[in-house]
């Protein structure tokens, strides 16, 4: 199972399945209750209308044809019907019937499987033209969910590998595309039928590019308690070494499968009866209940932290809520907690209890740790640390790490990522096997994915506190990347966002971006400013255009040569462009070999890659006399020889730094900080301006900032004051998908009842594709000390910006644009307008707002929140209701934000 997952590491393959083709069958809407034991069933005959064209991971901005005919919703199954499409023969798309396999199995459950293909359109050859962005279409199927007796039925929906889907008037975008399972909507259904429409969208990346293009659907309904509930049993918790856990932080997933909101008031071990708050040693002390004879006396009065609680999880809401964990006892194999939560506005208490075995091994097994995930949850990794006949030189006294980062589909606690390097036990590195957080490394190992790398890295030396470790430290500013598939080009995101901390660099089967993995041809047509804009906001993860940022560091390649997941062009193209830009690299081809072995990571280039890089002692960060730095969006780039870019110019397009020596050129920079070692020199030159640095290095090591004022560089930054909202800085940069750098959990605020369907929907997405948590809270702001980036959920007036001349308004009357060139004020006063843009917080917190002049155009808007990698939100979207089939054509309004929140010259206003 493992294998098969790993062998399709970069997009999960299903299996090659007969999908039945129906185009020409008609038959009638049947029902049938598929389960005798539950009371609710999918209907068996499903009808279907399709295929349509669409491009890679377009589907976000909608580009539903239907929708031009006024939606699938409102469209009627006909076999008369004939809908114009680019795909079928005769241009025309037909409605179908096909029947959905119904699965009896379990208890309280209800599942349908439908298999869709399309025989009526010629996919070789279009494949031959346009590559695998022809396998990839959509359609619509129309279902019934039919529920017996005459209870409400309190129920999850599954849909795996969907998108986008109604249940009734209720609309879902989100849905579960990578089958993750983990927030799925709660439905409290009522006796009868439910109309059930969902829209198929096939996608190269997640199901695979070389089988038949079918589409396997697979929705599942589950009973729920009606009440909270664990989202998924036993805890996220460290494995116990030595006897003891390797990190305190822990969480449970809980899951208000309810009508009302609840509160988390407490979770304590099982077996304690009441802490007890001992002021004068400021700890609690836990009771344990007189039945527990069996304890023993190192059990007893075991102290807990103070797990103060006070989370409300919402109606429908799954939330990972953290705590700490300290065994009762030295040798204990399993941990149960009970959780103790009330109604919102009740007082009466409720209990559910939450049990977990642990896994105990030795300190010197790769092994499950814990730490917090910025965003404020729970998240882990698998460590290694180094063998205790590791074969390090005495000057190593601190070593480096080694991170190997995983394919996409993956679990690193599976047992087979973690031992992938036992072929190489001996090596002088603490090896690091990140998550990313989910299997798809939250956003293929980028934003969000990136984050949770260095949380890992950072959380190595509270690990050898907490354990007592007493072999080598760590010094975590000094790493040798590898990875694998999709974590092979996470390991060339690595290498171009983070080269001062790099020894070295091992992509192994990686691909050079998404745009290059599954061609963007297909995509509805735009305006060439449009897509430049989209394009431009996916810059930071083109690294095809970023390898000047590899020079310096040591890059060794592989790939199979008979890779067809992942084509072996992207390494051969790589290592082409990496040799264009100066850098030592090797390129390695495994004649004959495919996307997977099991050795692949141990190969001999690869095992001496290992030995030789983590023997380093070269110095960090290298001091190269010349190089070149390429810069995408300086929030998620690290520095390069010592040169750290604070802000672009035109966040719309590349900022480039060009040194020789003391000479530096800029293209699109407006300000960039020099690391000490600069200041070795008496001045600099930067575009043509000698700048002298007498003095300034004796002011201490702190690193100096130029910026530009009226095109010339001045020593200084004028990023003024801490918390001062008018300059874009720090977490702030980068496009919409910089709201995934909060500090602590997400803060979602809507207004009320109309508002709630939306706000719970992005809660859940955030859950389902990255993990993270948020807290929704509905009507007045309060003002407290919450520390996440919030998500403002608005129909109608959105209030004021905290910046004093914010150029984006929205509101009753529509919405205003103010142009940086000029100084032109754009509005739009359509019925319909939706619109997603960042503004700034105090500090470097943004804020997301969501803004629909109605419902209907909210839900639009909601479909912008940062979600799939490879959609390209720029800073700021506005859409007429035309981008419902237009896509991004229907976008009337869109680009960046410059340092100083002005729309910038490469918008479109
Ligand atoms: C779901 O239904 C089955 C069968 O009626 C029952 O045994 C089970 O406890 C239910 N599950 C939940 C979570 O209520
Ligand atoms: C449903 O309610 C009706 C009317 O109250 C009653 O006659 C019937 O027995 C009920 N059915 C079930 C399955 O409880
Ligand atoms: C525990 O939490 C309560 C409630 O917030 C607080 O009053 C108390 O000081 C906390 N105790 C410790 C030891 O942090
Ligand atoms: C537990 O705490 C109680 C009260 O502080 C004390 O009397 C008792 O001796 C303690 N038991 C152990 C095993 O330490
Ligand atoms: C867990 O303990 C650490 C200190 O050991 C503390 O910083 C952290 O806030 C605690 N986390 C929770 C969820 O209580
Ligand atoms: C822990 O358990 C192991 C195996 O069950 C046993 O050999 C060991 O002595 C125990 N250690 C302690 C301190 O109880
Ligand atoms: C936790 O509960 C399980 C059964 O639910 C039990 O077997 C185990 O001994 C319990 N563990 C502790 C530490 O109480
Ligand atoms: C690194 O090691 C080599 C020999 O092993 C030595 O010649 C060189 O000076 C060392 N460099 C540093 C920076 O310590």
């Amino acid at each position: 199972m493992f294998a098969s997952a790993l062998l399709l590491a970069c997009g999960v393959l299903l299996p090659a399945s007969n999908a039945a083709r129906h185009e020409h069958a008609m038959m009638p809407l049947e029902h049938r209750q598929g389960n005798q034991h539950s009371s609710f069933a999918f209907s068996t005959a499903w009808q279907v209308l399709g295929p349509f064209q669409i491009g890679t991971r377009e589907a976000t901005w909608g580009a539903d044809p239907l929708e031009y005919l006024g939606g699938f919703g409102n469209l009627q199954y006909s076999t008369e019907s004939h809908f114009r499409s680019s795909l079928p023969v005769n241009g025309i798309a037909k409605w179908s019937t096909t029947e959905a396999k119904q699965s009896l199995d379990t208890l309280g459950s209800a599942k349908a499987s439908l298999p869709i293909g399309y025989s009526n359109v010629d996919w070789d050859f279009l494949k031959v033209v346009y590559g695998w962005a022809a396998v990839q279409y959509q359609a619509w199927a129309r279902g019934e969910i039919i529920v017996t007796g005459n209870d409400t039925q309190h129920v999850v929906l599954y849909t795996d590998a969907i998108l986008e889907f109604w249940v009734g008037d209720a609309h879902y975008f989100g849905g579960d595309f990578y089958t993750y399972r983990k927030a799925p909507p709660v439905l409290h259904l009522k006796p009868g039928t439910h109309k059930i429409d969902v829209r198929l969208v096939r996608d190269v990346r997640a199901f695979g590019g070389i089988l038949e293009p079918t589409i396997d659907v697979v929705l599942e309904l589950r009973n729920t308690s009606g009440s909270l509930e664990l989202a998924k049993p036993g805890l996220l918790i460290s494995d116990v070494v030595d006897g003891k856990l390797a990190s305190p932080v822990t969480s449970v997933t809980l899951r208000n499968s309810g009508e009302v909101d609840v509160e988390i008031i407490d979770i304590q071990p099982s077996h304690v009866r009441s802490p007890v708050f001992l002021p004068e040693r400021n700890e609690f002390q836990v009771v344990l209940s007189s039945d527990s004879e069996t304890l023993t006396a190192s059990q007893a009065n075991s102290t807990i932290t103070n797990n103060t609680f006070g989370q409300v999880i919402v109606a429908g809401q799954t939330r990972p809520v953290a705590f700490n964990v300290s065994l009762s006892s030295y040798n204990v194999s399993s941990v149960n907690y009970t959780i103790t939560y009330k109604p919102v506005n009740g007082s009466k208490r409720s209990t559910i209890t939450v049990s977990q075995a642990l896994n105990n091994l030795s300190l010197y097994e790769p092994h499950k740790i814990t730490y917090l995930h910025p965003g404020g949850m729970v998240s882990y990794a698998m460590l290694r640390a180094p063998a205790k006949n590791a074969s390090c030189k005495p000057t190593q006294t601190s070593l480096p790490v080694l991170l190997q980062l995983h394919g996409a589909g993956l679990e690193a606690d599976n047992g087979v990522v973690a031992h992938a390097l036992d072929a190489v036990p001996e090596l002088c590195a603490w090896v690091l096997f990140p998550t990313g957080v989910t299997p798809w490394s939250g956003d293929d190992w980028h934003n969000w994915g990136f984050t949770d790398v260095e949380a890992a890295i950072r959380s190595i030396p509270s690990w050898i506190k907490h354990v007592g470790w007493k072999g080598p430290a760590v010094d975590i500013d000094r790493w040798v990347v590898s990875g694998h598939s999709n974590g092979g080009q996470g390991t060339w995101y690595a290498l171009t966002h983070r080269p001062d901390r790099l020894i070295a660099a091992a992509p192994v089967s990686g691909y050079a971006s998404i745009q290059k993995y599954v061609p963007y041809e297909l995509w509805q047509p735009m305006d060439p400013r449009r897509s430049a804009i989209i394009s431009g906001s996916l810059n930071s993860y083109r690294h095809e255009m970023l390898m000047d940022n590899a020079q310096g560091i040591p890059v060794v390649q592989q790939h199979g040569e008979k890779d067809d997941n992942v084509p072996t062009y992207h390494s051969r193209f790589l290592s082409q462009l990496l040799f264009q830009g100066g850098t030592n690299s090797s390129y390695h081809e495994l004649p004959g070999q495919g996307h997977w072995f099991d050795t692949i990571m141990t190969t001999d280039q690869m095992k001496e890659f290992y030995r030789k890089q983590t023997a380093s002692n070269e110095t960090l960060p290298r001091k190269l006399e010349e190089f070149n730095f390429v810069v995408a969006d300086p929030g998620d780039m690290g520095s390069k020889g010592g040169i750290r870019v604070l802000n672009l110019e035109d966040p719309g397009q590349y900022g480039r730094v060009k040194v020789r020596g003391h000479v530096i050129t800029t293209a699109n920079i407006w300000s960039l900080e020099l690391e000490t070692h600069f200041l070795q020199s008496s001045s600099i030159t930067i575009d043509g301006l000698e700048i002298s640095l007498a003095g300034l290095a004796s002011e201490g090591s702190a690193p100096i900032t130029l910026s530009k004022a009226d095109g010339s560089w001045d020593i200084g930054g004028r990023n003024a004051a801490e918390g001062n909202a008018k300059y874009r800085r720090g977490r702030q940069l980068g496009l919409m998908t910089a709201v995934l750098r909060t500090q602590g959990p997400f803060i979602i605020r809507h207004q009320g009842s109309h508002t709630a369907h939306v706000a719970l929907q992005v809660a859940r997405n955030l859950h389902q594709y990255f993990s993270a948590d948020s807290e929704i809270s509905s009507g007045t702001p309060s003002d407290d000390s919450r520390t996440g980036n919030v998500i403002s959920v608005v129909i109608g007036d959105v209030p004021p910006s905290l910046h004093p001349d914010f150029p984006i308004k929205a509101g009753t009357t529509g919405v205003s644009i103010r142009d940086s060139i000029g100084g032109g004020t754009r509005s739009f006063d359509e019925p319909h307008l939706a619109a997603a843009f960042i503004r700034p917080l105090d500090g470097e917190r943004l804020e997301l707002v969501l803004w629909g002049s109605d419902e209907a155009a909210l839900s639009q808007a909601a479909r912008l929140v940062p979600m799939l990698t490879g959609v390209g939100q720029p800073d700021f979207v506005v859409l007429g209701k035309q981008a419902l089939w237009q896509g991004v054509e229907g976008a009337l309004s869109l680009g960046f934000f410059d340092h100083e929140w002005r729309v910038s010259r490469s918008s479109l206003v």
